[in-house]
């Protein structure tokens, strides 16, 4: 039997995804600012990637020129992903992200309005996008902080800030992009059941049941259970060097020895 390793995993709808969709829905309806806040590796990104079908849409914008349009799905998202530098300014950030915003805008408009002439594609930049996702909000100071509020006040779109906890309170001290936060949002990792939903979908992907009435799948499940606290990326890591282990020394069951014995050859942070 050969365990291949993913290397692309399928995306899960976790209920954290859909918490977090509930919040991108809103914001952009209301043209709020949100905020999304939450520790390395449950899925932040991901869940920000799917939304705004960054996978596809983010191609489109790259080669884009002002006699293109972008297809359906992009047209459907309506919304651009943009993760800053580690080092920025805010005028790179201002820059960046218009191009992204604006090209989007105009491919939609193109996508829409096929017929317009070019010259007549509206003025107002922006206006045919409705939300904004700025992960890694965290690496954002004040001057940049402050270019967004004003990017968002001037066009009117949706803004959503991703960052590690501890943002949100970093926020409250600035009260000009403060009054304008209707929603906050905590991605917390994955619940036991979602965990064992996708245990079993990562038991699958190599050929193998897992059944919570067995003892020996239970005793497994809780062990990953507790060496990853339901961290998605940490899962992932650790199913890696489970399919590893599994397949050098050609076993056929995932025990609660081979997921510790995986667990050893990860170094995970114990703080
Ligand atoms: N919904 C999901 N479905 C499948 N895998 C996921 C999902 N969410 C997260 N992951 C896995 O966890 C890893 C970390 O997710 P990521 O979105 O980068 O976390 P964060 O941005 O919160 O640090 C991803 O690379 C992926 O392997
Ligand atoms: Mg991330």
């Amino acid at each position: 039997m050969t365990h291949a390793v993913q290397s692309s995993t399928e995306f899960v709808v976790t209920k954290e995804h859909r918490r977090f969709t509930e919040l991108c829905d809103a914001v952009r309806r209301e043209r709020y600012i949100g905020v999304c806040y939450g520790p390395p590796g449950v899925g932040k990104t991901l869940s920000a990637r799917q939304y705004a079908d960054w996978d596809v849409v983010h191609p489109q914008l790259s080669e884009y020129r002002i006699y293109d349009n972008v297809d359906d799905r992009a047209v459907e998202a309506r919304t651009v992903l943009y993760t800053p530098k580690v080092h920025n300014t805010p005028r790179i950030v201002d820059k960046e992200l218009c191009l992204l915003h604006n090209r989007l805008s105009w491919g939609i408009e193109r996508a829409l309005y096929p017929d317009r002439p070019v010259a007549d594609i509206v003025k107002p930049p922006g206006t045919f996008v409705e939300l904004l996702i700025i992960d890694e909000a965290d690496r954002l100071k004040t001057a940049s902080l402050e270019q967004l509020r004003d990017h968002h006040d001037r066009t009117g779109v949706g803004l959503i800030l991703i960052g590690m906890p501890g943002i949100e309170r970093r926020l409250a001290r600035y009260p000009q992009l403060y009054s304008r936060i209707g929603f906050a949002h905590e991605y917390r990792p994955l619940s036991s059941d979602e965990l064992a939903f996708v245990l079993r979908h990562h038991w699958t992907t190599i050929g193998l049941t897992l059944s919570a009435e067995d003892f020996t799948d239970a005793e497994a499940m809780a062990a990953v259970a507790r060496i990853t606290g339901g961290n998605f990326r940490l899962v992932q890591r650790l199913f890696a060097q489970v399919t590893r282990i599994l397949e050098i020394n050609n076993l056929t069951t995932i025990t609660r020895e081979v997921v510790e014995t995986a667990r050893e050859a990860l170094i995970i942070g114990t703080a």
